[in-house]
């Protein structure tokens, strides 16, 4: 199967994946038209999907004549921008000097490359072996004004997904202002499809809504300047009849990190268009002719199988292609983080002794968090002060960490190297370091500002700084958070015309603070954060094989948080912690047994103070340590399965694993309560083979895979609120 294929004749370029097709056409007038997007359907074409109507008031290509029929307006594109009479959403939209934004795009040529595109710079899929992508660069044109606009495609079969990225070059003789420059546009001929996003808040975040899309334009969005707590970067579309597993959908997922937009509009012809990109909000990028402009990259996929199936797509894509660290299928060390268990207060002996508890029962990774720098004994001072406080760790941290790998264990560190605090020496030093709109006082948060790490002298700076640190005592780990939206958007390393490009620039900083870091220390296992789950998208896994799902470390919250990301981030992903009951946030209190099968489907460490650990918890704490272990290869690897959602009439939140060869099942839930005189639930189980046999590792029953998944299996009867439960199966020849 050829990834992708130009007919000259019908002019219809066709991309293909294992099951997918995506096939766009150049039409007449040399507009680039988007005919189909689905299962794969072999050799075909599908030209007569194009139905052209004359409709009032939608205006028609001067080329066209007298022909009304011909009209952007309605006609389903790949990329369509300002002043043809298109009055849909957009994918780019720029000013020309003279004032005007009028851009007619016309297809002008295209290449079929092996392998995948780059976007140096910028976070995006990558292959192993040039056979695992294939390439297409379509060249669109804007004759009159000499602007050129490259649409990318990125085929992966294996996994079933396209990326897009477009690349803007001004050709012409005078300058532009690029004011909107989506990364992906995509129409579907269709109606009655459903939208599900990803919304939420800090210590709430990505929980699911599902909802119809009707006439009009809906926007899920950030303008934090970080993808944000509050709106997550990936969307669903989906046929309102589809169910995990049966339908109709798409998934788009934004590979950036800062500000975005999705919009989806339902038009007056009954076609859905979607767009998603950078948030045009305070956006304006300058081009002097020459210059060129990359969008960051999305990705998307379908699937003709329900919601599960695209889960898959996004999770094999991502950890074969995304993430490049090579923790993304080793063991992660599970660890014990001091922040629930001390916050600021505590000094180098206090440390050590939560180290030496952890190693008792098997941690194998001590992570020292916030406040070991500066004068730190609070959230509002020494952000950029980046030295160990001695009056904390007497002796230092060489010693400190000495100390803990003479335990056996390995050291890790918290870092924010994206902020200041304007009580810090670097503030003294520097106060024009930070984003702050002259004449104006600055909006603070958490008591600190933004740095401008749009500036290379100050990420270099900080990153100086932090690398000494670093040097200083063998760092195995670092977690690396932002605990501030970006705001007071200026820097003073700009002129007045190109303060539109700061949020942006301030995010490639970012990307290029993270590549110097794991760049210098290619062995480091590194967890980005921010306040918890506000960044936790795709951009950031390319730097990070881990994000911290949320501060909210409470088991019953964390199966709404983790289910909402299941979608579509890989489990291996999600930081999730044990910490102490009653729980910090909600002042629940749960079961060890339940907070751990939630933080197992993660990366699962501890946060609490193990040196207040009772022995019988100790030794909980350390059967679970080995537990995990065990069932750690299907986590990082397994297929994912949502068995039960935590939003339905279900006392139940259970979900799965299953082996890519089908012969290993893992089962976890919680049963949120207790009910006296209780109904019984049959739990069906998905994705294994029918015909095979399985056996249940703790009672050695043995089932088909056909009764496990039909007949279902019942759900056992808690003896308390909030029990967990967890089974794993294994194939079976005995009878
Ligand atoms: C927010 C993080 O999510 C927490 O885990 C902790 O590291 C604090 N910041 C420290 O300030």
């Amino acid at each position: 199967m050829e990834p992708i294929k130009f007919n000259p004749q019908s002019r219809v370029f066709t991309l293909r994946t294992c099951s997918t097709m995506y096939q766009m056409q150049i039409e007449r007038y040399d507009t680039l038209v988007h005919l189909y997007y689905g299962a794969d359907l072999g050799d075909t074409e599908v030209v007569h999907r194009i139905v052209n109507l004359d409709r009032g008031f939608s205006g028609n290509p001067y080329e066209a004549e007298d022909d009304r029929r011909f009209s952007l307006d309605v006609l389903p594109q790949e990329y369509t921008a300002e002043g043809n009479g298109d009055y849909r959403i957009q994918g780019i939209e720029i000013r020309h000097t003279d004032g005007s934004n009028c851009l007619q795009l016309k297809y002008c040529s295209h290449q079929i490359l092996p392998g995948k595109y780059r976007l140096p710079g910028l976070p995006s899929l990558f292959t192993t072996q040039e056979s695992d992508a294939a390439t297409l660069e379509i060249l669109l044109k804007d004759e009159p004004s000499g602007v050129e606009v490259k649409l990318l495609y990125g085929v992966f079969p294996q996994c079933d997904v396209i990326t897009r990225a477009v690349e803007i070059t001004n050709h012409g003789t005078s300058r532009i202002a690029l004011k909107k420059a989506m990364s992906l546009e995509l129409d579907f001929p269709k109606r009655s499809m459903d939208l599900i996003h990803f919304y939420g808040r800090h210590n709430m975040e990505r929980q699911t809504e599902r909802r119809p899309i009707t006439h009009g334009i809906q926007s899920i969005e950030s303008k934090r300047g970080m993808s944000s707590h509050h709106h997550n970067p990936a969307v669903l579309i989906c046929d309102r009849r589809a169910t995990e597993d049966y339908g109709d959908c798409y998934g788009i997922v934004f590979v950036y990190s800062g500000n975005f937009e999705c919009q989806v509009e339902l038009d007056q012809a009954e076609q859905t268009r979607l767009v998603m990109g950078i948030h045009p909000s305070n956006f304006s990028f300058r081009l002097s002719p020459g210059e060129s402009f990359t969008t960051p990259e999305a990705v998307m996929t379908w699937s003709g199988k329900g919601l599960e199936q695209i889960s898959h797509h996004f999770h094999d894509a991502f950890r074969n292609h995304l993430i490049r660290s090579s923790y993304v299928n080793r063991h992660r060390p599970v660890l014990v983080n001091n922040w629930e268990a001390t916050y600021f207060q505590f000094d180098e002996k206090k440390l050590y002794g939560i180290a030496k508890a952890a190693k008792e029962i098997g941690i194998e990774l001590f992570v020292l968090d916030d406040g070991w720098f500066g004068k730190r004994d609070d959230d509002i001072s020494g952000l950029g002060d980046w030295y160990v406080n001695e009056k904390k760790i007497h002796g230092g941290l060489p010693a400190l960490v000495q100390k803990i790998h003479n335990l056996g264990m390995k050291f890790g560190i918290w870092i924010e190297p994206e902020m200041i605090s304007e009580d810090s020496d670097l503030y003294r030093l520097h106060p024009d370091w930070c984003l702050k709109v002259p004449g104006r006082n600055p909006m603070t948060s958490r008591g600190q500002l933004n740095l401008d790490v749009s500036r290379k002298e100050v990420r270099d700076y900080v990153m100086e700084q932090i690398f000494q640190v670093l040097d200083s005592c063998h760092v195995e780990y670092v977690k690396w958070d932002v605990n501030r939206a970006v705001g007071n958007v200026f820097s003073q390393s700009l002129p007045e015309d190109r303060q539109g490009e700061v949020l942006h620039r301030h995010m490639l900083g970012v990307y290029d603070m993270m590549e110097q870091l794991i760049t210098r220390y290619p062995d480091l296992l590194l967890e980005t954060c921010a306040g918890g789950g506000g960044r936790f998208d795709a951009g950031m896994l390319y730097y990070s094989p881990q994000i911290w799902c949320s501060d909210n470390t409470d088991a019953i919250d964390r199966l709404e948080i983790q289910y909402g990301t299941s979608f579509i981030y890989p489990i291996s992903t999600m930081g999730a912690h044990v910490s102490v009951c009653p729980n910090h946030q909600t002042g629940r209190t749960t079961d060890m047994n339940t907070r751990a099968v939630v933080a197992m489907s993660g990366t699962f460490g501890y946060e609490l103070d193990l040196e207040h650990m009772t022995k019988e918890e100790k030794e909980i704490a350390s059967d679970l340590i080995t537990q995990f272990k065990e069932i750690e290869p299907m986590i990082q690897n397994g297929d994912y399965y949502r068995i039960t959602a935590p939003k339905d009439e279900n006392n139940a939140v259970v979900w799965s694993f299953v082996s890519k060869d089908k012969a290993k099942v893992l089962v976890c839930g919680v049963v949120l309560r207790k009910y006296p005189n209780p109904p019984i639930t049959l739990l069906h189980l998905r994705g294994l083979d029918p015909q095979k046999k399985y056996k249940e590792t703790l009672t050695g029953q043995i089932y088909t895979g056909a009764v496990l998944m039909y007949a279902g299996i019942p759900l056992p009867l808690p003896s308390m609120d909030y029990e967990s439960l967890q089974y794993r199966f294994e194939e079976t020849n005995e009878i």
